[in-house]
């Protein structure tokens, strides 16, 4: 049973908490107390170098984590919160420099979760939260992984997460949009929706220069992943690949779903349900087809970042 009095206690007390999102399961500290970020970093044996995403309940509590709140902001906020997006903004002086990994900017996302929004509601305060693995694994998508991954952490259990891939972040500026990483929220969603409102801003991919969070490798399983671009038809379509022999010996193969919405709902969870122990590949296969559909960027960008091998 999901105790959030329970939960807030531990926070108020400078211990984190697993939290469930629409996008994959959080590990929450509150953003007031310095023991409870460390104990974050600490958790997940994250470096400080990578700054935190603070996670909101309403409007006054995001706008008071911000130095500028611009007008794009209020448009974006009002029409995609609660939901998978979270917007870089300049930050409010009382946001604790360990949060933002001493940046002068800081994350700020509504989650779409009820059990998240009645946290940070009851708490009356935000929570930092970064994804609830160890650093550079794979996201958690169901409360069941968190426990897993952290023995004694307690985790509100909000059932599977809905989207399965984390949010879109975007650098926003005030006549200009980064996306720094791309999520379920894509670019032309946003291009489409700033024009409807009036909105003359440019929005551009680019991974965030000053976010170093945005390593080369992440979200890795324990099994080499190899990414397969056309049809598998077993181990001779691997003939000429520069895979190892031992690698190929027990292959665990996931072609993945046609829906990138379903495809992105499944992906952590496959991540973590092929890397058995007997096998020693783990073998995605995808149709070269949807490299051109924008709705995939954010699932490859983390396939990208997970795999070993390409074929
Ligand atoms: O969906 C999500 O965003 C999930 C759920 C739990 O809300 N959270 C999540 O947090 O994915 P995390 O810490 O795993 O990823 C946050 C990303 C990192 O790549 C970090 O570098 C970037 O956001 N980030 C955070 N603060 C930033 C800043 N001030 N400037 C640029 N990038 C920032
Ligand atoms: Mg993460």
């Amino acid at each position: 049973m999901n105790d959030i009095t329970k939960a807030c206690k531990l926070l108020k007390s400078g211990q984190v908490v697993g939290m469930p999102t629409e996008t994959v399961y959080g590990l929450a500290g509150l953003i007031t107390s310095p023991e409870g970020i460390e104990n974050i970093f600490k958790t997940k044996e994250r470096p400080f170098f990578d700054p935190l995403i603070v996670h909101v309940s309403d409007l006054v509590q995001a706008k008071a984590q911000a130095k500028y709140w611009y007008p794009v902001c209020d448009l974006l906020a009002k029409h995609f919160w609660p939901g998978p997006l979270t917007m870089i903004l300049p930050k409010a002086d009382h946001i604790n420099t360990m949060i933002t990994s001493g940046l002068d900017t800081v994350g700020i996302r509504m989650p779409n979760h009820p059990i998240a929004l009645d946290l940070i509601k009851s708490l009356g305060t935000p929570v930092a939260a970064p994804s609830a693995n160890k650093f550079k694994k794979t996201s958690p998508t169901r409360a069941e992984h968190v426990s897993k991954e952290f023995n004694d952490l307690y985790v509100l259990d909000g059932g599977p997460c809905e989207i399965g891939i984390e949010s879109t972040v975007l650098g926003v500026f005030e006549n200009e949009i980064k996306i720094y990483r791309p999520g379920m929220l894509t670019k032309s969603k946003l291009e489409t929706f700033l024009s409807d409102h009036g909105m003359d801003l440019k929005v551009t991919y680019q991974e965030s220069p000053v976010a170093p969070g945005h390593l080369k490798h992440h979200y890795m399983p324990n099994l080499p992943i190899a990414l397969f671009w056309g049809e598998f038809n077993g181990k001779e379509s691997l003939s000429q690949s520069n895979i190892p022999k031992e690698k190929l010996e027990k292959i665990n193969h996931w072609k993945l779903p046609t829906d990138p919405n379903v495809a992105a709902r499944e992906l952590y969870e496959k991540f973590r349900s092929l890397d058995s122990k007997d096998a020693s590949l783990i073998l995605l296969e995808l149709d070269p087809m949807v490299q051109e559909l924008e709705d995939w960027k954010g699932i490859l960008n983390r396939i990208d970042k997970a795999k070993t091998f390409v074929i």
